[in-house]
């Protein structure tokens, strides 16, 4: 953007080059990324050679220490394209660059390594360690990079307090109410102290006044914190809460890219205007 009320530019942390993500046998791979590189639409690349789409093409930088927010309907990419930053997915075809670095070239215990001090990822459906306590559960990813026992139980203790759950730090994950265990899972993906923060619809399956109060807190630890958290979802009251950059996905391309206000004022089409307005009063989030 160039206007003049634009706010200055913010370094890229993130940047993906021409990322393809197909499915299937290797020629209907083959055949799915020559004509997706074509310029080839979803739809008509899966009929025509049974392959399944996930990414189209995707060309995206995620600013430094901003909230960027992944939205699109169902079925356009999102996950996929969360996936590809912390290298849970590789891509078929193009390029993944952090600080720089081309992430795609790591070996796997390279990779291992870069990911325990890099990125974290917050999982929807929480990924607690039924077997381990509330504070061991955070400990947990700490003790596994090599910190000492003691060491890793302060920094849990620290974060759990930030999170709220200070009286907590007992309790297994089964006695907790989705909210407190999505704080543990925040709790957990912070103490890792990464720059970068991965998000995937993260809150969507909490009651929306729990909701509220976690992107609230997410909000405020953001202002002390400064990191650069990607943050998929579909519902467009908590795209437009917590967004500073928004990237709209469809059919596993790009539609528009750019700061919230930026996108707000000047959506390129319906699709995109869709998602920068309320949803009218009683409909579902789904
Ligand atoms: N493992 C897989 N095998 C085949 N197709 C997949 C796989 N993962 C994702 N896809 C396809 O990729 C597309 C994007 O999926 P996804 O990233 O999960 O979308 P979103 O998170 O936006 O709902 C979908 O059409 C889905 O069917
Ligand atoms: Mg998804």
């Amino acid at each position: 953007m160039t206007s003049p009320a634009a706010p200055q530019p913010v370094s890229s942390k993130i940047v993906l080059r021409g990322i393809y993500k197909v499915y299937g046998t290797r020629a209907a791979q083959a055949a799915a990324l020559a004509d997706l590189q074509q310029g080839a639409a979803k739809a008509e690349v899966q009929q025509r050679t049974g392959a399944s789409v996930g990414l189209a093409g995707v060309d995206a930088d995620i600013p430094d220490g901003l909230i960027t927010v992944i939205m699109g309907l169902s079925g356009s990419g999102k996950s996929t394209l969360i996936r590809h930053l912390n290298r849970l997915i590789d891509p078929s075809a193009g390029e993944v660059r952090v600080d720089g670095k081309n992430i795609l070239a790591l070996s796997l215990s390279e990779l291992r390594a870069w990911r325990r001090q890099a990125i974290s990822m917050v999982f929807q459906n929480f990924g607690l360690l039924p077997h381990l306590d509330v504070q061991a559960n955070v400990a947990f990813g700490l003790k596994v990079r090599g910190e000492a026992a003691q060491k890793a139980r302060e920094t849990a203790r620290y974060w759990l307090a930030r999170v709220g759950l200070d009286t907590y730090e007992k309790r297994y994950p089964d006695e907790l109410s989705g909210g407190m265990r999505q704080r543990v899972g925040l709790a957990r993906a912070l103490a890792m102290d990464a720059e970068i923060l991965l998000m995937d619809e993260a809150f969507s399956s909490l009651d929306p006044l729990i909701r509220y109060d976690m992107q609230d807190q997410l909000l405020a630890l953001q202002r002390e914190l400064h990191k650069t958290i990607v943050f998929v979802t579909h519902d467009i009251d908590e795209a437009l809460r917590v967004a500073d950059h928004v990237v709209v996905l469809r059919d596993g391309r790009v539609e528009q890219a750019g700061r919230l206000e930026a996108i707000r004022a000047h959506p390129v089409n319906d699709y995109v205007r869709r998602f920068m307005s309320h949803r009218p009063e009683g409909s579902t989030s789904r």
